[in-house]
């Protein structure tokens, strides 16, 4: 069992839990994620380590509700306690030695370039971040990354920072020169396009896949990616890969297999939400 010590709202629907996990918390590394799972029978859910206190035992997972198992993992409390939290999974991120890397985060995407932007800057890499939501409330992590090195923040509607996508900003910090990797999470299309921006400058590319999972241990092929022509597997290949091999078509088309279903889930949780809503008004009133 994992009791939850924290809860912060970082954006409209992106949340931070602070989880007792200390075997995790100490030997985790960046880029890793874990899979956990509310109680018996529910739904496993890939998460990143955003980020870990091996001396108070605990591990920071950001969780964007997009689904019944988000939304029911969003609603505990303090206090409240996951069942599993099994970690930490994938290949550690392969971090430079030296020179000036370049994080980029489009929306949740961030908390997972955080930890990896951290841990450049404690190896005395130079760190420029690039970050983007679409208005000035979704964008999270400034405050981290400021404390690694320069800060670009762009939202789509130019509520705050610079106005566009953040492939922008990427594209005139490319220009400048003197870059040794780009690293980028996020949306898929934003993925394809950083990697697509930084192709003809030549700059090395890492992203971080977001395939479905379910075992975590390369048994179910959930999480199947083509890099380079060959099936690879983002929980234990993965989930960092070379942006510049990524199929990402086929990403997209797999992420899109289960929508429906999910959508299903969803209006069903809420159904059911709105029954106990209902049912105990009705017991006020008697
Ligand atoms: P979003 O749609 O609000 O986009 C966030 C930012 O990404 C935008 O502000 C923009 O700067 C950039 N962006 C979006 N589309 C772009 C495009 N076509 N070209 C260039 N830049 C673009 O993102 P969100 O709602 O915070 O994130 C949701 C998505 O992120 C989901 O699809 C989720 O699966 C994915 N995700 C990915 C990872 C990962 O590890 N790769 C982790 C968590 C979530
Ligand atoms: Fe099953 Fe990766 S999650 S093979």
């Amino acid at each position: 069992m994992h009791p939850i010590v924290e809860k912060t709202q970082l954006s409209p629907n992106v949340t931070r839990l602070v989880v007792t996990a200390s075997r995790i918390a100490e030997i985790r590394r960046p880029g890793q994620f874990v899979i956990v799972r509310l109680g018996p029978g529910a739904e496993r859910i890939p998460l990143t380590i955003a980020d870990a206190d091996p001396a108070a035992g605990t591990i920071s997972l950001v969780i964007q509700a997009i689904g019944k198992s988000t939304e029911d993992l969003v609603a505990l409390e303090v206090g409240g306690v996951i069942q599993d939290v099994a970690g930490p999974l994938g290949k550690p991120t392969e971090l430079l030695e030296s020179g000036h890397a370049v994080c980029v985060g489009g929306g949740v995407g961030t908390a997972v370039v955080y930890p990896i932007a951290q841990a450049l800057h404690d190896r005395g890499v130079r760190v420029t971040s690039i970050i983007g939501g679409r208005s000035r409330e979704w964008v999270i992590f400034e405050e981290e990354l400021r404390r690694a090195g320069d800060v670009i923040v762009c939202t789509d509607d130019g509520s705050y920072g610079r106005h566009g996508f953040v492939t922008e900003a990427l594209k005139d910090v490319c220009e400048a020169g003197g870059i040794d990797e780009v690293f980028a999470v996020g949306p898929v299309p934003m993925m394809r396009a950083c990697s697509e921006l930084t192709r003809p400058y030549g700059i090395r590319t890492t992203v971080s896949l977001n395939a479905i999972m379910v075992d975590g241990t390369g048994m179910c092929g959930g999480c199947r990616v083509s890099i380079d022509g060959r099936n690879q597997y983002a929980c234990v290949d993965g989930p960092e890969f070379d942006g510049h091999q990524v199929d990402f078509k086929l990403l997209a088309d797999r992420l899109t297999t289960y929508r429906e279903f999910e959508q299903d889930a969803l209006r069903r949780r809420h159904e059911e939400l709105l029954r106990l809503a209902e049912a105990r008004q009705l017991a006020e009133a008697h």
